[in-house]
């Protein structure tokens, strides 16, 4: 019952739809329009600039975490990454927006930092170099995804390599049209890092 409640509550959180929101109230755009056309927080540096990305950022990282950290403080008989999963669910098919979010990659990431602020920043830093590496931000965001699977397994901590696989998954999934672009070499590369 108590998994029932803090779902839906996570599921909720999850689909609130930052960077649409945001490009709405504050700068009248609606950011489905530009860029990738993507619900997220690249798409939102990428047309709405640095600030509005940052902010967007952070918004869709707690939009994960703060539903893991209700779980472990209200309920910690529960197990906090299954709530954190459907907030992810949430941030990729949000009530909010007809059902069409983001890619998992923030919401994901917060609800890591939830669980395990340790592993949060080995993903950030392995994100920045993937990114220096290879130049595109989905590209990073994918292999971010199979690094927290691989680090999970190093750590041995069953339920969080059952989620990262079932987060990696859909990372992957929903980075199908990024992946072709990329294939086809018209993915736009980050110029600034
Ligand atoms: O987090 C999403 C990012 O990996 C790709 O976003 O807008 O370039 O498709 P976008």
């Amino acid at each position: 019952m108590f998994y029932l409640l803090f779902s839906v509550i996570a599921y909720l959180f999850g689909s609130f739809p930052s960077a649409l929101i945001i490009g709405k109230l504050f700068y009248q755009i609606d950011i489905r329009e530009h860029g990738s056309g993507n619900l997220g927080a690249t798409n939102a540096f990428r047309v709405l600039g640095v600030k509005v990305g940052l902010i967007v950022t952070i918004l869709d990282i707690l939009k994960g975490t703060v539903p893991v950290v209700m779980v472990v403080i209200l309920a910690p008989e529960l197990q906090p990454l299954i709530v954190g999963g459907f907030a992810v669910i949430g941030h990729i098919f949000p009530i909010f927006a007809k059902f069409k979010g983001g890619k998992a990659v923030a919401t994901s990431g917060g609800v890591v930092l939830g669980v395990s602020p340790v592993l949060f920043a080995i993903l950030i830093g392995s994100f920045f170099v993937f990114l220096k590496l290879f130049k595109y931000v989905s590209l990073a965001s994918i292999l971010v995804g199979l690094t927290a699977v691989v680090t999970s397994i190093i750590m041995q901590d069953i339920p969080l390599i059952i989620v990262t696989c079932f987060l990696a998954f859909f990372v992957i999934y929903r980075h199908t049209d990024n992946l072709k672009r990329i294939k086809n070499k018209t993915e736009p590369k980050i110029t600034w890092f």
